[in-house]
């Protein structure tokens, strides 16, 4: 699917978002700036808007973009290059099965990631596991707003309005059904703090933003 959608993503998530998206990446690299030195792990980076967002922040880091979706990596790639940005190498990986040793990072970021997990305690142990000691995991989500009246305002435009955007701009109504659905059958914030803290990460606080929509969790490892 993502593959299917990679030459229209960017734009979708303007228009969906009312370019909103890049102010929400930009807090979750703020939250990350002060991880310890060492490298970073942009992971499902997709077309690379969150790696650089980590980069900007934190100038010094190395920043590694890594997706299983090789044409999000490669819609990534020229973004990367106008930018002229040569610290963020970009990798086809699994987020279910890193190929990184552990406590390799020294922050763990992802923006849109975890609904998308087969298995979200494995995704979450892995996070760990390539995170050091002292480091940051922090996730960026959609989320359902959870305040009656907002959320059947918000259902109404993510559920119904969004599968037409999808199929009008990037000609996918299949893909941008899912994207509601997949926030629906997701955990709460609430929940996925305590699976967070389950998978070993200590002080896990997460905050909303966009009018409750949007959640980003930081752990420490
Ligand atoms: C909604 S996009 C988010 C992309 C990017 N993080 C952003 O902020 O725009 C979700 C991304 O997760 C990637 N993805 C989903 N499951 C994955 C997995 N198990 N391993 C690696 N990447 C995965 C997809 O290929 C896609 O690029």
């Amino acid at each position: 699917m993502f593959t299917r959608i990679a030459g229209r993503y960017d734009l979708m998530n303007s228009v969906m978002t009312g370019g909103r998206h890049h102010a929400w990446r930009r807090l979750t690299a703020e939250a990350v700036a002060a991880a310890p030195d060492g490298p970073a792990l942009d992971l499902a980076t997709g077309t690379g808007d969150l790696a650089l967002a980590v980069r900007h922040a934190a100038p010094r880091r190395t920043v590694v973009g890594a997706d299983f979706a090789e044409a999000m990596l490669r819609a990534a790639q020229p973004k990367l290059a106008a930018r002229g940005e040569r610290r963020v190498p970009l990798l086809a990986a699994d987020a279910l099965a890193l190929p990184f040793r552990a406590r390799a990072f020294a922050c763990v970021t992802s923006a849109f990631l975890l609904r998308n997990l087969a298995d979200l305690p494995a995704g979450l142990a892995e996070m760990r596991r390539v995170t050091m000691p002292g480091g940051l995991v922090a996730a960026l989500e959609i989320t359902r707003p959870g305040v009656p009246g907002w959320d059947a305002i918000f259902g109404l435009y993510f559920n119904r309005l969004v599968p037409l955007i999808g199929a009008a701009v990037a000609r996918d109504r299949a893909a941008y059904t899912y994207l509601p659905q997949s926030v629906e059958r997701f955990v709460t914030p609430a929940e996925l703090a305590r699976l967070m803290t389950a998978a070993g990460l200590r002080d896990v606080c997460y905050r909303r933003f966009a009018l409750g929509t949007i959640a980003l969790h930081i752990g420490r490892a």
